[in-house]
């Protein structure tokens, strides 16, 4: 893989990466920030954050009302990584490191019902648009193309089949020490995804010019070098 030249870093600035869960996201879009030179923000975490902090602070999460109070307060923060425990980033909440406390299996079984609520994704998307506006960025999540970033210069739909994403998802929990079991995580997955391309507001779904790539028989670098490719045609 050759190294991106000037021409790939200057556009363009904003590259949105949207698609389901597990679909490597994630992966892909810090390994290709990282390529250039850009910053890559996870909206996800900050979903996962006020799931966690709602749930930490008990918090009833059928009260909109209070979770949203808390996603207009809440700190979130997200920093190079401090620690290689295979974290992409740290992810502090008001000031403390919560970066896998936000993975845990109960914020993976509500996330989708506290980021269904509008007014969290009101001021979720508000601080989204803050930091985008700096440009240079990689933004991932589910409404990135279609909502947070209409105006976005690349806009990337990842998918894969639920299987496939279900033994990614796996195959990540087993490497970080936690027993799970195969057939639970395609049932979250395929809970989460009905629920997120269902929900009135934001629901995920690829814009209409979005370039969809399906990475079911893809590896990470083939993804990423598939990016790259799409970028060399962007070049003014
Ligand atoms: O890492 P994974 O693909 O499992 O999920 P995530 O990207 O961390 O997102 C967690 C949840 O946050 C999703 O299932 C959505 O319910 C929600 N989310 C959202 O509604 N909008 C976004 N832009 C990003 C995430």
């Amino acid at each position: 893989m050759t190294a991106p030249t000037e021409a790939h870093k200057a556009f363009p600035r904003t590259i949105a990466i949207d698609g389901p869960a597990a679909s490597g996201k994630t992966t892909v879009g810090s390994l290709l920030a990282e390529e250039l030179g850009y910053l890559c923000v996870d909206t996800g975490i900050m979903y996962r954050a006020v799931t966690w902090q709602a749930l930490a602070e008990g918090i009833d999460l059928e009260d909109e009302e209070s979770v949203t109070k808390l996603a207009e307060q809440i700190d979130i923060d997200i920093l190079p990584r401090s620690v290689e425990d295979g974290r992409p980033f740290d992810v502090l909440i008001n000031g403390l490191d919560r970066t896998w406390e936000i993975r845990s299996p109960e914020v993976n079984q509500n996330v989708s019902l506290v980021s269904s609520y509008p007014g969290v994704r009101e001021a979720m998307t508000r601080q989204q648009r803050k930091i985008a506006e700096r440009g240079k960025i990689v933004m991932l999540g589910r409404d990135i193309g279609t909502v947070v970033l209409p105006q976005a210069d690349l806009k990337i739909y990842l998918d894969a089949s639920v299987e496939v994403r279900a033994k990614r998802r796996y195959a990540e929990e087993i490497a970080r020490g936690n027993s799970v079991c195969l057939n639970d995580v395609i049932e979250s997955l395929k809970r989460r995804d009905a629920y997120d391309s269902t929900r009135k507001v934001a629901p995920l779904r690829a814009a209409p010019d979005a370039i969809v790539i399906n990475t079911d028989t893809l590896t990470v670098p083939e993804v990423i070098a598939k990016i790259k490719e799409i970028l060399q045609q962007c070049d003014p």
